[in-house]
């Protein structure tokens, strides 16, 4: 239990090694946009360097997005994202792999892509896009992925959802802008300052940890921190965003039903040609006090609530290749 209390405010976490092939690099500074932790340092011209900050060693969630969009191949990342105790314990296999559909042995990924269905290739190439084409998505394109949604399996049936579309980007800069006041303020104090663990936070955030496990987590510190570096854009100049809610009263579980729906979506925006992100960074925000004028204006009303959101839009650039993951454990019985 101490030890669980302890590893409470930035545990003992070790990253995965990034890689950068200086002789391959373009420089194009891709890694940098599509890094979702601000885990790199560049410049216009540069090579981007990976980098760490208040208390992060290193800023990576292991999410390989800098490796997919590489146009060059230039990053290769090494080693697994661990924290071995704790509230926050990972408790993955530790071992990093390309998707093995096939079964091992049987691939690189490439080679295999040709046999498996066309719904097998979206899931394998789908990733979190976060650099953007300034170009609007076509009404009938956001109809087409909301309709996805609509016959997403729900329990019993009931369907426990509502949709916000959001393609007015003063809406959408009023939005991040109102987040960004609690986010930052989160971030700025859970940050180590000057690499220096205080012990108060630790007491503070190891006894909240046993409360709200899945609210404070270091990881999403890293993503606000990118939010806030990058202009406050935590929807990354995306030109639509579906807001997704649920319905409190819905049966057994309503983040689930929502989940399952949300994913429908995505998957038909890939196969559509269109990137997406999840973004729920501004969730929590968006339930506090502090936001209810804007969940006003946004007909946010009881029994519904905000569970997620997507970024929509055209992909800028290409994403060339899938990522690796780790391997959560399987037992066969
Ligand atoms: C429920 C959920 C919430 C997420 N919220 C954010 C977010 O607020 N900002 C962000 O940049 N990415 C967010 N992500 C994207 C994850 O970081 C991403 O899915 C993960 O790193 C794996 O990368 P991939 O989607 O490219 O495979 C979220 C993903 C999920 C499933």
């Amino acid at each position: 239990m101490f030890e669980s209390l302890k590893q409470g405010y930035l545990p003992r976490m070790y990253f995965p090694t990034r890689t950068i092939d200086p002789d391959k690099c373009t420089r194009c500074g891709r890694c940098f946009h599509a890094c979702p932790t601000y885990g790199y340092r560049w410049e216009k011209g540069s090579v981007p360097v990976p980098v760490g900050y208040g208390g992060f060693e290193q800023a990576c969630l292991n999410c390989g997005n800098c490796t997919a969009v590489c146009p060059s191949g230039a990053i290769t990342m090494t080693g697994s994202f661990v924290i071995p105790s704790g509230r926050y314990r990972t408790m993955l296999e530790e071992k990093m792999d390309e998707p093995h559909p096939l079964g091992y042995g049987k691939g690189p990924y490439e080679e295999i892509e040709d046999e498996l269905t066309d719904v097998e290739r979206v899931i394998y190439r789908r990733r979190s896009v976060r650099l953007f084409k300034d170009k609007p998505v076509p009404k009938e394109l956001l109809v087409r992925i909301l309709e996805a949604g609509r016959f997403a399996p729900s329990a019993g049936n009931c369907q426990p959802y509502r949709f916000i579309v959001l393609t007015d980007q003063r809406l959408i800069h009023e939005f991040e802008r109102k987040a960004m006041i609690a986010l930052r303020l989160l971030k700025n104090f859970y940050l180590a300052k000057n690499g220096k663990r205080s012990r108060i936070k630790a007491a503070l955030f190891g006894f909240m940890s046993w409360f709200m496990v899945n609210k404070l987590d270091p990881r999403p510190i890293t993503a606000m921190e990118k939010a806030d570096k990058t202009n406050g854009r935590i929807y990354y100049n995306a030109p639509a965003v579906i807001l997704i809610l649920k319905n409190r009263h819905g049966i057994s579980n309503p983040d689930l039903d929502t989940g399952i729906c949300t994913q429908n979506m995505v998957l038909t925006a890939h196969s559509l040609g269109l990137g997406t992100c999840y973004i729920s960074l501004p969730m929590e925000p968006l339930s506090m006090p502090l936001m209810a004028g804007f969940r006003k204006k946004l007909g946010i009303t009881s029994p519904f609530e905000a569970v997620t959101s997507i970024a929509i839009g055209y992909p800028k650039g290409k994403i060339d290749r899938p990522v690796k993951r780790d391997t959560p454990r399987v037992d066969w019985m």
